[in-house]
């Protein structure tokens, strides 16, 4: 059987990389063929190598040019040649020579429900601007900041003025959410055409 092959990219501790490889643990046909991390001691790597997943450390830090790292991990990755690269809490923009070398192919997670909230400390500006919802996004990567097309939200009514409360409610959201959405897209039951998003 062909497998579909995920490359996750993480920056950090990799709960939601944790959540993934719980969740497609038992999948045929999907499977995790590295992560890669631009930081060597993200916690994330310590998960993969429990799970007996290769993983590789491309420290950003190490480049001259944001090119240079990039051109580095697209070294990396064309060796794997992965069906999906999955953004999980990797704190690096990508540049458009990335993302056209991957686009269509690359997703993200992002902790609120876009197009509302772009960018970072979303769950403390939700709370001070007095919002009813709050939520997560995964979406497909383009050039623009947290803004490529969407593949699917879920949200939650906030019953907390806590952000780091609120940050583990959207947690779970997130851990049950993003698995979900890379077995559809493995499925081809979430599709991006023309740059819209089909699914069924
Ligand atoms: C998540 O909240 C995700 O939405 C955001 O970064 C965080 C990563 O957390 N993009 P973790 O590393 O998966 O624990």
């Amino acid at each position: 059987m062909q497998i579909f092959k995920i490359a996750v990219l993480i920056s950090g501790n990799g709960s939601n990389l944790q959540a993934i490889i719980d969740n497609l643990k038992n999948q045929e046909g999907i499977g995790i063929c590295s992560v890669i991390s631009n930081k060597k001691d993200a916690y994330g790597l310590t998960r993969a190598i429990e799970a007996g997943i290769d993983t590789y450390v491309i420290n950003h830090e190490d480049y001259s040019s944001r090119e240079a790292f990039e051109e580095e991990l697209i070294k990396v990755l064309r060796k794997q040649s992965p069906d999906l690269i999955v953004l999980a809490g990797f704190m690096r923009i990508l540049s458009k020579v990335f993302v056209s070398e991957y686009y269509g192919k690359l997703i993200n997670i992002h902790p609120s429900l876009l197009p509302k909230y772009k960018g970072m400390n979303t769950h403390q500006r939700v709370i001070e601007a007095g919002e009813e919802l709050h939520g997560v996004t995964v979406h497909y990567v383009d050039n623009s900041l947290d803004g490529g097309p969407i593949c699917a939200q879920s949200s939650l009514t906030i019953n907390t003025k806590d952000k780091k409360e609120l940050e583990n409610q959207i947690h779970e959201l997130e851990y049950k959410l993003y698995p979900e959405v890379i077995r559809e897209i493995a499925a081809g039951k979430i599709r991006l055409s023309g740059g819209e998003v089909y699914r069924e």
